[in-house]
């Protein structure tokens, strides 16, 4: 899960932070086809059928971010993006790992790279 989920998403709130929605589509693409890897890699995980539960309950939160970047709207992207991250922590809590605690980022761990739209 920690592979290139959490980056992706990291990545995917700085990207809609700064509403570069051009960059913030390539990023959710990137997160899904992350979560569908972690699927195949840990399809169960201590009787937890993630595979199953994974894409059934990240579904509805990725389409609303995917709408909000399409419609390039902040307010819509904040919404959504924080359902998606509720999304990982209600499956870290139903799978008896509630200490792992997924937030909205604040600030950026990746110095070397420039979040801004490169055509604002
Ligand atoms: C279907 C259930 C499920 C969903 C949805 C889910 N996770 Fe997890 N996650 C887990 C389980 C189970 C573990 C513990 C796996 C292990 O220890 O091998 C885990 C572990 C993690 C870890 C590792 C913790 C660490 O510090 O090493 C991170 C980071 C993480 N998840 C991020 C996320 C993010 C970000 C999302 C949402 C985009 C998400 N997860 C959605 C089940 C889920």
């Amino acid at each position: 899960m920690t592979m290139t989920v959490q980056p992706r998403h990291l990545k995917l709130g700085l990207a809609g932070q700064e509403k570069n929605w051009v960059y913030a589509q390539y990023e959710l693409h990137e997160l899904e086809e992350a979560l569908e890897r972690v699927g195949k890699i840990v399809p169960k995980w201590r009787e937890i059928d993630i595979a199953g539960n994974i894409l059934a309950t990240t579904k509805e939160p990725l389409e609303a971010v995917e709408q909000a970047i399409k419609a390039k709207d902040p307010a819509k992207f904040a919404d959504a993006y924080g359902r998606l991250t509720a999304t990982c922590n209600a499956c870290h809590q139903s799978s008896n790992v509630e200490m792992i605690v997924i937030q909205v980022p604040k600030t950026s761990p990746f110095a070397n790279q420039d979040f801004r739209p490169v055509k604002p």
